[in-house]
């Protein structure tokens, strides 16, 4: 069983769909073994106590720089023994001292479809904000791997929804949230830890 830890800083409902895929057996050949917080007080912690998962608070506050950010994170992921990294909602960019130490374990949600709407300062309600102000038809959210550059890894899932005349940037979140988001992150975690992604020239593939 791979260890599976759960990086998050907000209301957690990603990490919730992945606690409640893990209870219905959805994820096959791994186990959340821990939730990591940037944040203290997020809602995520209270997710993770009530499902009986241990959680650790590593508040970016207290760090001045990403770079003693990653490293405390680092030593923490060393001493949880994780396999897989997701970051669910995870607003805290990392360090290459922390993703070159995990080349393709490292899987984040990213709630548009890269390689538009992304990259640094597109996160949470700004990248619907940004979608909708441009006018594009459709959106959705990407499962990917982290490198060194943000939202640059190679892509795993990604999933569509059409974009309403009267959609706000909240109701288009909500919608690929519910759409896309809950239903390609479990499940991206579940072909990670029965080794069913294969990578080939820098990029991801699904095997059947
Ligand atoms: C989600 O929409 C996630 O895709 C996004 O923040 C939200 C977190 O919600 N993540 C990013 O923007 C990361 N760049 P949650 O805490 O309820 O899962």
């Amino acid at each position: 069983m791979k260890n599976i830890v759960v990086l998050v800083s907000g209301g957690g409902t990603n990490l919730q769909a992945l606690i409640d895929a893990q209870n219905s057996g959805a994820i096959k050949g791994g186990h959340i073994s821990c939730v990591i917080s940037s944040k203290e007080g997020a809602y995520a912690l209270e997710r993770a106590k009530k499902a009986g998962i241990p959680t650790v608070v590593i508040p970016r506050k207290n760090y001045p720089d990403k770079v003693s950010y990653s490293m405390a994170l680092l030593e923490e992921l060393k001493k949880q023994q994780a396999d897989l990294i997701v970051l669910a909602g995870f607003m805290t960019i990392l360090d290459r001292c922390l993703t070159s130490e995990y080349p393709f374990k490292i899987i984040n949600v990213h709630p548009a479809l890269i390689p538009a709407f992304c990259g640094d300062g597109f996160y949470g309600i700004k990248v619907h904000e940004k979608v909708l102000e441009y006018g594009v038809k459709v959106s959705g959210a990407t499962i990917h791997f982290v490198n060194e550059f943000t939202d640059a890894g190679a892509i795993i899932l990604q999933g569509v929804v059409e974009i309403k005349n009267d959609d706000t940037p909240e109701i288009l979140q909500k919608r690929i949230m519910e759409q896309v988001e809950w239903k390609l992150l479990p499940k991206a975690v579940s072909l990670f830890c029965q080794d069913r992604i294969t990578i080939k020239d820098g990029k991801a593939y699904i095997d059947l």
